[in-house]
C-alpha cells in the first residue's frame, strides 16, 4: 500500500495540521428574542436556554456575550397582539420598543454589531411576511412597509439590515431608500434562499408570529429546489446584497455549498429553531451527546461553504472556548 490516509489521523498534533475547516466564535451571530417591558427573561420552552428578553436582561445578556467574544447579534421582537395591525404599522412607529431598544444598544454597547429583521410577520394581524389581501400575499405593496422599517432600523442604529421576507425586488428597493436617506454604510445581509420550512416551529411560538392562514408556500422556497436558489443569490448580488443567506442550514448544506461556489459574496447559513430545539431535546434525554452533536453541526456547516453562521448556539460554543 502506497497510500494510508490513516497517517494523517495518527496523533492529536497531526490530526491538527491536516485540518481543512476551523470553526471560529467570530464566524457566529446569536440571534435574541424580545419583549417589551422591564425585568422579564423567559424561557421559550421549545428551545431550552434561549429566552424572551425585556431591554434591560437583553443588555446583560449581550454584554456577557461581548465578554465570551460573541460580537453580532440579530434581534428579534415579540410583540402583543394590541400593536398588530394588516399593515404592520407599529414596525416603524417611533414608541416602538424594538427600535428604542436597537439605539440604546448602540449607544451603550457600541462594540456590538447589531443585525435587525425585516419582515412584516412579527407585526402583522394576519401573521404573514407581507400584506394580504383576499387571501394573496402583496409583493409590490409590501416594499413600501419594508422600506418604512428598514430605514426606522438604520436610524435606530442598525449595522445590518436582514429582509427576511422574500418579496421580489426587495434587496434593491432597501438598499436605495438606505443610500437615497444617506446610509450608504449599513449592510444588508439577504435571505437569498428561505425555504418554506417545517423547522422554523419554535421561532413562531417564541414570537408568536404563526400565519393566521394559509402558509408561507407563495413566497417561502419550495425545498425541492436547488437552481431557484441560484436565481436567488444572481438577483441579490445584482441588488446590491451584502452577504447572502441560505436558511435553514441542515437540511439545505448542498444549497450553501451551491451558492459558496457561484458567488463571490460571503454566504451564512440560519442554523434554526427547529434544529436547534432537534439537538436539544435529543441531549436532554440522553439520546446523544449534546455538546458533541452541537460541534459537528456547526463545523459541517461551516465545511459546506458557509462563513456566518446564525445559531442559537452561540453562547453555548462560544461558552466552551475550544
Ligand atoms: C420571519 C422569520 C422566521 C425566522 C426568521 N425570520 C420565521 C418564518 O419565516 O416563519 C425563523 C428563524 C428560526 O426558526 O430560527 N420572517
Amino acid at each position: 500500500m502506497l497510500r494510508r490516509p490513516r497517517r494523517n489521523r495518527k496523533s492529536e498534533v497531526i490530526r491538527e495540521l491536516v485540518v481543512e475547516t476551523q470553526l471560529m466564535k467570530s464566524d457566529l451571530i446569536f440571534p435574541l428574542f424580545m419583549v417589551e417591558g422591564n425585568s422579564i427573561q423567559q424561557e421559550i420552552t421549545s428551545m431550552p436556554g434561549i429566552f424572551r428578553f425585556s431591554v434591560d436582561k437583553l443588555m446583560d445578556e449581550i454584554h456577557e456575550c461581548l465578554q465570551l467574544g460573541i460580537k453580532t447579534f440579530c434581534l428579534f421582537p415579540a410583540f402583543d397582539d394590541k400593536y398588530k395591525d394588516k399593515y404592520a404599522s407599529i414596525s416603524h412607529h417611533p414608541d416602538n420598543f424594538y427600535l428604542k431598544a436597537i439605539a440604546r444598544i448602540k449607544k451603550e454597547l457600541p462594540e456590538a454589531c447589531v443585525m435587525t429583521d425585516v419582515a412584516m410577520d412579527p407585526y402583522s394581524s394576519d401573521g404573514h411576511d407581507g400584506i394580504v389581501e383576499n387571501g394573496k400575499i402583496l409583493n409590490d405593496e409590501t416594499l413600501e412597509v419594508l422600506g418604512k422599517m428598514s430605514l426606522a432600523q438604520a436610524q435606530a442604529g442598525a449595522d445590518i439590515i436582514g429582509p427576511s421576507d422574500m418579496m421580489d425586488g426587495r434587496v434593491e428597493y432597501i438598499r436605495e431608500l438606505l443610500d437615497d436617506h444617506g446610509f450608504i454604510d449599513v449592510s444588508i445581509m439577504s435571505y437569498t434562499a428561505k425555504y418554506a420550512s417545517a423547522f422554523y416551529g419554535p421561532f413562531r411560538d417564541a414570537l408568536d408570529s404563526a400565519p393566521k392562514s394559509g402558509d408561507k408556500k407563495t413566497y417561502q422556497m419550495n425545498p425541492a429546489n436547488i437552481k431557484e436558489a441560484l436565481i436567488e443569490a444572481e438577483m441579490d448580488e445584482l441588488e446590491g446584497a451584502d452577504i447572502l443567506m441560505v436558511k435553514p442550514a441542515l437540511s439545505y448544506l448542498d444549497v450553501v455549498s451551491e451558492l459558496s461556489r457561484a458567488s463571490n459574496l460571503p454566504i451564512a447559513a440560519y442554523n434554526v429553531s427547529g434544529e436547534y430545539a432537534m439537538l436539544k431535546a435529543a441531549g436532554e434525554k440522553g439520546w446523544i451527546d449534546g455538546e458533541k452533536a452541537m460541534l459537528e453541526v456547526l463545523l459541517s456547516i461551516k465545511r459546506a461553504g458557509a462563513k456566518i453562521i446564525l445559531t442559537y448556539f452561540a453562547k453555548e460554543y462560544a461558552k466552551l472556548n475550544v
